[in-house]
């Protein structure tokens, strides 16, 4: 689905971003000899583990095992994919990236509608900023307290009181007014008006522009300046081939990188309680626009975050869309709280009113979605009543039985049981009753790295240390089939060493070649490349690559010996063959103690050299 980005590009992109400077506009890092060490972004520590090698343009955390090139680095601090860290770095530095189908840009179409976009939101804060026709909204946005640092960061503006301002701005531009209508911009009329078939959907409003995750400005959303405007009070773009309101959160671009840090979001419900909680010093703070809260939302929230704090406007409707919204979270596998405001007010308004301390109080008081759940519904059913418990305790078992983990669970019934004063078996009774309306969940899956074969991993991180070494690398070459290495990864690994040997172009070069989605292949690479090693004294990486050989040989052998003896012991007379193999495999198995005794062994389990090359030696 993604566009490839052609490996020339990778290259020229990772030899004009240097690591060191990437990784230190994001956080502090100290010069360590050779190196850069700061603390880990990726896990808690006190005493910095974490590594920027700027020689081999890679990062290596001892702590946890992070690691990877400036690629790897991005998905990581970010939480982006690898074609999204490719772009993000591109725009940095102002690279043009070329995809392998040999177009400079796969959707043409996409990247001109962000250029429209992005230049007609330029020219609505301009308009804001200093057009005489904009001093109604600049008053109003005084009276909302919103200081000219947050109109600018959040590139507030204003869209005139006119038909046809957007017709007049795409002619002097050289936009079409199909491109305007495909960017969301302009309406075709109903009438047809062969003078004036279009006119401007935004017209006398506060603009903001929504960004994507890759903070590039996909739509708007416009409010109207007085109570006494009798349109709606939002008009928002329309569904556009690059605005999709089921799946953008706004402020995400803003707050994704805090979130990523603490594992957790705060989600409001309207763009004014964001921009109030980010101008407030409360930037992990999104939300979704005049829309459901939906799966896709709760699915990009949860690239990012672990558990996330829901503070919806403080009403009827609010509280009964949070606990909705919870549901959604909870479905994706997401930990949903819930904070409570006093009654009418919402995060802007009480973040003005009462300062942020008693905001952030607010959030450190949230709930269990189950104790916000029972709150509300107390107030509609009395949960003193038999009926009024059936009916509160319906509800409640609904949200506690779409929680996918069972300790949570458990923790979620014995709070409802303490707190509705009945008996937990009851509860847990009538849990195994509920049947979820058939959702996708998901089995919870903790998202381990995946175990590496320890001699496997020796064997790649000895390599690529001494790739100086021809002698050692062509040991591999020789003497080991790299069928023989069970672990995918490591197995590209040797392969990539091997190949730097035999071009002579950086390890890690290579590795990003792969373009490989997970990084996981690059996170290995950095820890091969900076891992300690078994050598010292005598003990040189030649005799350990050896030794290694040896050791992976005699595992191939074992195994067949185990799949052997499970065969012999279920026939009561086996067959001489079996046992004749079995003695040999027990006989190779000594041999392949010593490299000296192994070596005319090892020479006919190996691989023919050249297809063409004499078989056998
Ligand atoms: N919304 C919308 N269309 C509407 C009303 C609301 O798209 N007609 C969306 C907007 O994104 C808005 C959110 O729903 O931010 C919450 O609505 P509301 O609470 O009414 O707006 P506030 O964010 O509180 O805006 P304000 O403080 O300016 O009244
Ligand atoms: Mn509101």
């Amino acid at each position: 689905m993604s566009p490839i980005v052609s490996k020339r590009s990778l290259e020229d992109l990772r030899h004009k971003c240097d690591i060191a400077e990437v990784i230190g506009a994001a956080m502090t890092l100290k010069r360590a000899g050779t190196s850069l060490k700061g603390l880990c972004p990726f896990h808690k520590e006190k005493t910095p583990s974490f590594s920027v090698n700027p020689q081999r343009q890679i990062f290596h955390c001892f702590g946890c095992g992070a690691g990877g090139d400036v690629f790897k680095f991005l998905m990581d601090f970010e939480g982006v994919d690898f074609v999204t860290a490719v772009r993000m770095l591109a725009d940095r530095c102002g690279a043009k990236l070329e995809y392998e189908d040999g177009e400079p840009s796969p959707t043409g179409g996409r990247d001109h509608l962000f250029r429209i976009l992005s230049e007609v939101a330029d020219s609505f804060h301009r308009c804001l900023i200093e057009k005489s026709n904009a001093v109604e909204a600049r008053t109003y946005l005084k009276e909302r307290d919103l200081a000219s640092e947050t109109t600018e960061a959040f590139l507030i503006g204003f869209a005139p009181d006119k038909w046809d301002s957007m017709l007049t701005w795409g002619r002097h531009k050289g936009y079409s007014p199909e491109q305007l209508e495909e960017a969301g911009l302009v309406i075709r009329s109903d009438k047809p008006n062969p003078r004036n078939p279009f006119y401007d959907r935004f017209r006398n409003r506060l603009m903001f522009p929504i960004h994507d995750e890759q903070a590039r400005i996909v739509g708007f959303s416009g409010r109207v300046l007085s109570a006494s405007d009798t349109s709606a009070k939002y008009v928002n773009s329309p569904e556009t081939p690059v605005f999709h309101k089921s799946r953008l959160l706004y402020g995400l671009d803003k707050a994704r990188r805090h979130i990523v840090q603490e594992r957790r979001a705060t989600l409001c419900e309207g763009q004014i309680d964001v921009i109030r909680c980010h101008q407030a010093g409360l930037t992990h703070a999104v939300c979704a626009q005049g829309t459901a809260f939906t799966e896709q939302h709760a699915r990009i929230l949860k690239r990012y975050a672990d558990s996330v704090v829901i503070v919806f406007d403080s009403d009827k409707a609010g509280r009964d869309a949070a606990i909705r919204a919870a549901a959604v979270l909870i479905d994706v596998g997401l930990v949903a709280k819930i904070a409570e405001l006093p009654n009418g007010e919402d995060p802007d308004s009480f973040i003005r009113t009462q300062g942020i301390e008693a905001f952030q109080a607010a959030l450190d008081n949230s709930r269990s979605t189950v104790d916000f759940q029972i709150n509300v519904l107390s107030e509609e059913h009395d949960p003193r009543s038999e009926i009024g418990i059936m009916r509160i305790t319906r509800e409640v078992l609904m949200t506690i039985a779409r929680t996918p983990n069972a300790v949570q669970q458990a923790k979620l019934i014995q709070q409802c049981a303490q707190r509705l004063n009945v008996p937990i078996e009851a509860l847990q009774t009538e849990l195994r009753r509920i049947r979820l309306p058939a959702p996708r969940r998901e089995m919870e899956q903790p998202e381990t790295r995946p175990d590496h074969p320890a001699a496997e991993l020796e064997l790649a991180r000895h390599l690529c240390q001494c790739l100086d070494n021809p002698e050692t690398v062509d040991l591999v070459r020789q003497y080991l089939p790299l069928s023989m290495l069970q672990d995918t990864v490591c197995r590209v690994l040797v392969e990539i060493a091997i190949e730097a040997r035999d071009s002579g172009r950086p390890f890690h070069d290579i590795v990003a070649d792969h373009n490989e989605p997970s990084g996981e292949l690059s996170r290995l690479a950095a820890a091969v490349q900076e891992g300690p090693t078994k050598t010292g004294g005598e003990y040189t990486h030649h005799d350990a690559v050896r030794d290694l050989i040896l050791f992976i040989h005699r595992r191939e052998l074992k195994r067949e010996r185990l799949e052997l003896d499970e065969r012999m012991r279920g026939d009561s007379n086996p067959d001489d063959e079996l046992r004749v193999r079995s003695a040999q495999l027990r006989r190779d198995l000594k041999t392949l103690q010593q490299w000296d005794t192994a070596l005319p062994l090892l020479k006919m389990h190996s691989e023919p050299a050249a297809p063409s090359g004499p078989s056998g030696a």
